[in-house]
């Protein structure tokens, strides 16, 4: 097994950790939900155990096929998905997948995702016997909505703060992650709030696209998918800052397209307490380490002693 290990100075600069609302992490960065497997896979390139935690996919309550193949295709500048949200269920994951994380000193965020109020309920309270085992549950309001005409849960601000409302039957630090794919994202990001939410997971996927030209045929299985990757960077990092300038006070996690060090300070200058480190990991599966041992280089030369001056610093005048 080879590890990247965080150099000696990580040690010494920002050695506090970060705060994500009253969540503790020793370091920034996360892997971000549906691209690190369920549980330790990722820990055969670098010692998870040394970032600030692993976003586990989206668990339904019970086992969940997905959708059909192909599921993924590279675009110009990320990947599209479709994946399908396909899991062993919540019981299997505590089964298994947990104790595996625990076993190598992983910091985990859970993750669940449903179609209606009652299935995000149903999976929150599989969950609620293990809070302790884990450090928050990211609610993925990024879903299909059966009981709302077909749409998705997050771009409707009373479903998702009643959705955040079910999951408090888990009392465990609420992230509720919200889709960049709405203009109301301010809206919906103060709904979840007043419903519960500690903390905001900004963002999921882009909806798009491809076509294969020979067949006129979608490339993925489901037709469309999700754009994720250096292409919706600018756009992730919009939501952070437009919802920071808003709510200046809500604990926030960036998300979408960071690959680098750089990403990953201009996020957080933008307004994230941490990032997560998604689609960069299919093209090198050590990339979250990356990206860590990247802001630690950035954080010595500028000098920066807290993560905390860093988040927020675009609105500063
Ligand atoms: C293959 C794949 C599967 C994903 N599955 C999930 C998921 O289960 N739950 C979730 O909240 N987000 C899921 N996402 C979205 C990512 O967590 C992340 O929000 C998004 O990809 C943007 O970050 P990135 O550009 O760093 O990948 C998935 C993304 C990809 C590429």
């Amino acid at each position: 097994m080879r590890h990247s290990h965080l150099k000696s100075f990580a040690q010494k600069q920002c050695a506090e950790g970060v705060s994500v609302g009253s969540v503790h992490l020793r370091q920034p960065v996360l892997t971000a939900s549906g691209t690190a497997g369920h549980s330790t896979e990722l820990n055969h390139y670098f010692n998870m155990s040394q970032i600030g935690a692993t976003v586990a996919k989206s668990l339904f309550a019970t086992p969940w096929p997905g959708n059909p193949a192909p599921r993924v295709h590279p675009t110009p500048a990320g990947m599209i998905n479709a994946v399908g949200l396909q899991g062993p269920g919540m019981a299997e994951w505590i089964a298994n997948g947990l104790p595996e994380c625990e076993k190598h000193g992983v910091t985990v965020v859970a993750s669940i995702w449903g179609r209606t109020v009652e299935e995000y309920r149903q999976a929150a309270e599989m969950l609620a016997p293990h809070v302790q085992r884990i450090a928050a549950l990211e609610v993925n309001l990024s879903c299909p909505n059966l009981e709302g005409r077909g749409g998705i849960i997050a771009h409707d601000a009373e479903m998702s703060a009643s959705v955040i409302a079910a999951c408090a039957v888990a009392d465990v630090p609420l992230w509720a992650k919200l889709s960049p794919n709405t203009d109301r994202l301010i809206t919906i990001a103060e709904s979840v709030v007043e419903a519960g939410a500690e903390s905001l997971t900004l963002t999921n996927t882009l909806l798009g696209m491809l076509l294969n030209t020979d067949t006129a045929q979608p490339v993925l299985g489901n037709g469309g998918g999700g754009v994720s990757g250096r292409a919706m960077f600018p756009v992730a990092l919009r939501a952070v800052f437009d919802v920071r300038k808003a709510m200046p006070h809500i604990p926030i996690v960036g998300v979408g397209g960071i690959a680098s060090g750089n990403d990953a300070i201009a996020m957080m200058q933008a307004g994230a307490h941490a990032v997560q480190v998604g689609t960069a990991s299919f093209a090198r599966p050590d990339a979250a380490m990356k990206v860590l041992n990247e802001m630690h280089a950035w954080v010595r030369k500028q000098g920066v002693s807290r993560w905390s001056e860093i988040t927020n610093a675009a609105h500063r005048s």
